[in-house]
């Protein structure tokens, strides 16, 4: 993803695919126009790339020159009236091909058409590498379209978004802020987290981020992330928070398109907390509860032991393990209990029950976010 002020652009058009639709343009241009010597005119600001990548492949002779549309300032009433700057050569029986980077409504092509008028040129052509035939409200003809484009704003490859983004090679698309639902999800061991993870990622289709997942996986496939992970764990270090942030951070933006995230695992700490809220706040979004499975300490020691005789799983066979485990869990989530809670966001869901009834009982608070 890219920011560029306020607003987020996600990737649309590769490097790639553009050149591919530039070569096929060149390729269908210079086969109508035979042995003529065309010229080229880009349209300035957005068709510099465009037109660079297209006239080094154009496989014949040609011209190649820019001009430049500008309001005429001062002049009420008349702002739809442009102004040419840079034809200074003479057109005269030349077969023109005018390169634009996007057509959208047409206004730029009406005011081309209006300059051309008395060039007395041969033949005027128009090339668009982008056209949003939603927008188009005029009906000149667009002979070469590169790629017909959704009514969206893009940026990149010479399109700017306020000034900012024409120097991307590739093209990325205005990213529509949707509604998210992101939410910390606490349970002690043995509340049945994991199972009402799965629930609500099927229903909600939320993407779920457990750390400890998100660790194995960049380890097991030595991420750069992931071996900057181990070199600390080799140490019997703690990982720092910021290592940990952006691993996150990569599987956000792996899933740019989510409807939502629950995070499982993370954060532990205050400042882990306030990084996860930044790191949200980039996306345009933000965490928008704490939801805590509640369960009595008897029931989960009761839950772990069965589970323990099944599980094989050492740490689940020990009551005095389990219950400093359930002791831990308290003493770390208080803390978040706090944070959250500070900011209105904290949920306490009863985790007594059966699996659906809980999966209800969480639901009624996801709906209400
Ligand atoms: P038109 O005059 O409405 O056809 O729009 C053409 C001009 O609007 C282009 O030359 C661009 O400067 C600008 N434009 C239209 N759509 C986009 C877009 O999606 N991204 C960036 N600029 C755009
Ligand atoms: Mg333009």
């Amino acid at each position: 993803m890219v920011k560029l002020h306020d607003l987020h652009f996600k990737p649309f058009i590769s490097e790639d695919k553009i050149q591919e639709v530039v070569q096929r343009m060149v390729n269908e241009i210079a086969h109508d126009l035979g042995d003529e010597v065309p010229v080229f005119i880009g349209i300035l600001n957005g068709s510099f790339m465009f037109v660079s990548d297209f006239v080094k492949k154009y496989p014949k002779a040609c011209e190649v020159t820019f001009i430049k549309l500008a309001s005429y300032e001062g002049l009420k009433s008349t702002d739809d009236i442009q102004r040419l700057i840079g034809l200074t050569q003479d057109l005269t029986g030349r077969t023109v091909v005018i390169l634009e980077d996007i057509i959208d409504s047409g206004k730029t092509l009406a005011e081309v058409h209006r300059i051309f008028k008395n060039e007395n040129v041969k033949e005027l052509k128009i090339a668009t590498l982008f056209y949003k035939p939603e927008a188009y409200k005029k009906d000149f003809k667009l002979h070469y379209v590169g790629i017909e484009i959704p009514n969206k704003f893009i940026v990149g490859y010479g399109l700017d978004y306020d000034g900012l983004g024409r120097d991307l090679p590739a093209i990325y698309q205005l990213k529509t802020t949707q509604h998210m639902t992101n939410f910390v999800l606490f349970g002690p061991p043995g509340a049945g987290k994991g199972t009402q993870a799965e629930f609500l990622k099927e229903k909600y289709s939320l993407v779920h981020i457990s750390t400890g997942d998100v660790f194995r996986f960049n380890i097991k496939n030595e991420t750069a992330l992931g071996m900057l992970a181990k070199s600390y764990m080799d140490k019997g270090e703690l990982v720092p928070d910021q290592v940990t942030i952006d691993m996150l951070n990569a599987e956000v933006e792996k899933n740019a398109d989510a409807k939502g995230f629950i995070f499982d695992g993370f954060p532990r700490t205050n400042a882990q907390a306030e990084a996860l809220d930044k790191l949200m706040d980039e996306k345009d979004s933000q965490i928008n509860a704490m939801i805590a499975l509640e369960v009595d300490d008897e029931v989960l020691v009761q839950r772990l032991l069965e589970r323990g005789k099944t599980s094989g799983r050492a740490d689940d066979a020990d009551e005095s393990i389990i219950r400093n485990r359930i002791k831990e869990y308290y003493k770390k989530t208080a803390i978040l209990k706090d944070y959250y809670s500070a900011q209105d966001k904290y949920y306490g869901v009863d985790g007594v029950g059966s699996i659906e009834d809980i999966t209800a009982r969480l639901s009624n608070v996801i709906d209400s976010l």
